[in-house]
């Protein structure tokens, strides 16, 4: 099954706002296959963030993101179409160009806090994964409840 990787972050942790969050994708019927709270380090949100260097918000965004005032919380979630199906849960960068509905339609207003992030592809989900958590924090469980979502 696919993976993506997500994560709340310190503005939406800050706020509240985890459960409303992740409850969506419980809702939808997807399975949690990781989460953890992190406080991340400035080298590991450079990391994630490795492809926009070159952008003139990235200073901002890695000095907010490892900033410490909250920390994330990062997880994992499998299901059929979860890559595409997570961005258009989502919504686009800017909360306010997202459609309502959308978590960031739904949950905020700046383009720099907005809420959480998802892989944007096969080739980011497969390089965040692994960036994010080892072999041993993935659980790789059987959802009983499939065969009520998966016909
Ligand atoms: P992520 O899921 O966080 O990766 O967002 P995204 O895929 O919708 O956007 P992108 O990967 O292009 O940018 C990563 C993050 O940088 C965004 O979520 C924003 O928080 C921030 N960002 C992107 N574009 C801008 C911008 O034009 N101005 C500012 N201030 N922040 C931006
Ligand atoms: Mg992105």
């Amino acid at each position: 099954q696919e993976r993506s990787f997500f994560m709340v972050k310190p503005d939406a942790v800050q706020r509240g706002l985890v459960s409303e969050i992740i409850g969506r994708f419980e809702k939808r019927g997807y399975k949690i296959v990781a989460m953890k709270m992190v406080t991340p380090s400035r080298e590991l949100i450079e990391a994630h963030y490795d492809d926009l260097r070159s952008r003139p918000f990235f200073e901002g965004l890695c000095k907010y993101m490892s900033s410490g005032e909250a920390p994330v919380v990062a997880f994992v979630v499998e299901g059929k179409g979860i890559i595409k199906v997570g961005r258009d849960m989502i919504g686009v960068t800017d909360p306010l160009k997202s459609a309502p509905g959308t978590i960031r339609g739904d949950t905020g207003v700046s383009i720099g806090m907005n809420s959480i992030h998802g892989s944007d592809g096969v080739e980011g989900a497969a390089s965040e994964i692994p960036l994010w958590f080892s072999q041993d924090e993935i659980a790789n469980w059987n959802k009983t409840a499939d065969k009520w979502i998966y016909e």
